[in-house]
């Protein structure tokens, strides 16, 4: 295992190169099994969960070459198995996005439930619930959900649940849609660009959607797929954890290859913050003297603030003067990261699904344990902005969903090294 080692107190200054989004190559992925035809998926970024996908897909017997330098999935899904077994799924739940495209293209598919997560309960329901609707019989049994059909028939079908609509149960919905008989209308649909750039990839394959990027999706549905090829869009998570980056320095970054237009709500709310927040010719160049406003952050799907973005917030508003309160209400219970933020010296108490952050004026570098993804990049920024020396553990889960990020923060000017543990 590797730990990263952090000396705090640099601004960062100079450009930083997002790379592709996890959270949309992953569906993207997923949905080449959809055809026995070749598709080529580019702007992949090199990370754990992408290999995981891969393995899966290899395991069920499908051709994949993962070009990692040059960012390049090639998938060709000749004749694919329809069981993705628990000891793959375990490892990433985004795996349960396998579901909708095995049940189109199989009738018949059995996938693990891929169980607990430390950001809080994470139910299936409502993707069951889609796929029910459009005709399949789905079971819970052995820790695998099993899904078959005859023939999946199209209908209307409502996504939004207790805490808004899910994505990744829209993407099921939708893989299993454009291959149904007749029209589906999903009503609800999660609107997060992640989905608006599968609709644009199953549109490229051939499928036949309307009301791209909205909450109302009309799948008519075709009789078969062809081959594609796509780029996926920028992280827009990893943008904005380098924004979040350069403000709690108090730096001065230039944000290359992201997607200014995905990132509102959180441009929006570190100019609340005091930062300066400029778009020019694609890129986005965030300033900061340090002199940071505490705010109110309320985490909401799309195009709300993200939920994926709580901790590096929470991070940024621990060394905010005044009181600033952070609620989630997309993952009530998300807030691993406090208690180990309170290992630097913050102050932050908890009160239901809020966090009141009293800001301090300086954190102190500690030994800190990464408990999820996000949680990690929250911990690197408060590494980032401590003084002294703060060791990150675990890093494995900011591996997860950043490619390079010690190497990114160096390039900044960022004194942090990657050692084994
Ligand atoms: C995706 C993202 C994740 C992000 C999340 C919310 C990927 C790979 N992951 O996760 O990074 O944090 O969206 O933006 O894209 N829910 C139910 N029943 C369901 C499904 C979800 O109650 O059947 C609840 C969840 O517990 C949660 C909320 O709905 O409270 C949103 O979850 P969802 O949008 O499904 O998250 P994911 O798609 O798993």
């Amino acid at each position: 295992m590797e730990k990263i080692i952090i000396s705090g107190g640099n601004p960062l200054r100079g450009t930083v190169q997002i790379s592709g989004s996890k959270n949309a190559a992953l569906p993207i992925i997923a949905a080449t099994l959809l055809t026995s035809e070749p598709c080529v998926i580019r702007g992949v970024p090199n990370l754990s969960d992408i290999q995981f996908m891969c393995d899966i897909l290899r395991w069920l017997s499908v051709k994949v070459e993962h070009h990692k330098t040059e960012g390049v999935v090639e998938v060709r899904a000749g004749h694919p198995l329809g069981v993705a077994p628990y000891e793959l799924v375990r490892k990433m739940r985004a795996s349960v996005c396998l579901l909708g495209p095995l049940l189109a293209r199989l009738h018949n598919c059995k996938v693990s439930l891929p169980g607990g997560c430390v950001i809080g309960d994470r139910p299936i329901d409502q993707h069951i619930k889609g796929l029910k609707r459009l005709g399949a019989d789905v079971v819970v049994e052995n820790g695998y959900v099993h899904a078959r059909c005859n023939e999946l028939i199209g209908n209307d079908v409502f996504m939004g649940g207790r805490f808004g609509s899910t994505v990744l149960g829209t993407a099921n919905v939708l893989m299993a849609a454009v291959l149904a008989t007749g029209t589906t209308w999903i009503e609800g649909a999660a609107c997060e660009p992640e989905i608006e750039d599968l609709v644009n990839f199953l549109i490229k394959m051939g499928a036949k959607i309307k009301g791209i990027g909205g909450h109302m999706l009309e799948v008519e549905g075709v009789t078969e797929l062809h081959g594609a090829e796509h780029t996926v869009i920028p992280d827009r998570i990893e943008a904005g954890t380098f924004m979040a980056a350069a403000a709690i320095t108090g730096g001065d970054v230039e944000i290359h290859g992201a997607r200014a237009e995905h990132l509102s709500a959180v441009r929006d709310k570190l100019e609340e913050c005091g930062v300066t927040v400029e778009r020019n010719n694609g890129t986005i160049r965030v300033r900061s003297n340090g002199d940071l406003k505490p705010v109110d952050v309320i985490t909401m799907p799309y195009p709300g603030f993200p939920t994926d973005m709580q901790a590096q917030m929470s991070a940024m508003m621990t060394v905010t003067p005044g009181i600033s309160v952070i609620t989630e209400k997309v993952f009530p219970n998300r807030f691993m990261h406090i208690s180990e933020m309170a290992r630097l010296g913050a102050d932050v108490s908890l009160e239901g699904a809020s966090a009141i952050v009293k800001g301090v004026k300086r954190l102190s570098g500690a030994p800190v344990m990464a408990s999820d993804l996000r949680a990690s990049a929250g911990l690197v920024l408060a590494g980032l902005a401590a003084d002294g020396e703060t060791e990150v553990n675990r890093i494995y889960h900011v591996d997860r969903g950043y490619e390079r990020i010690d190497q990114k923060l160096r390039l900044l000017g960022a004194k942090i090294e990657r050692v084994a543990e």
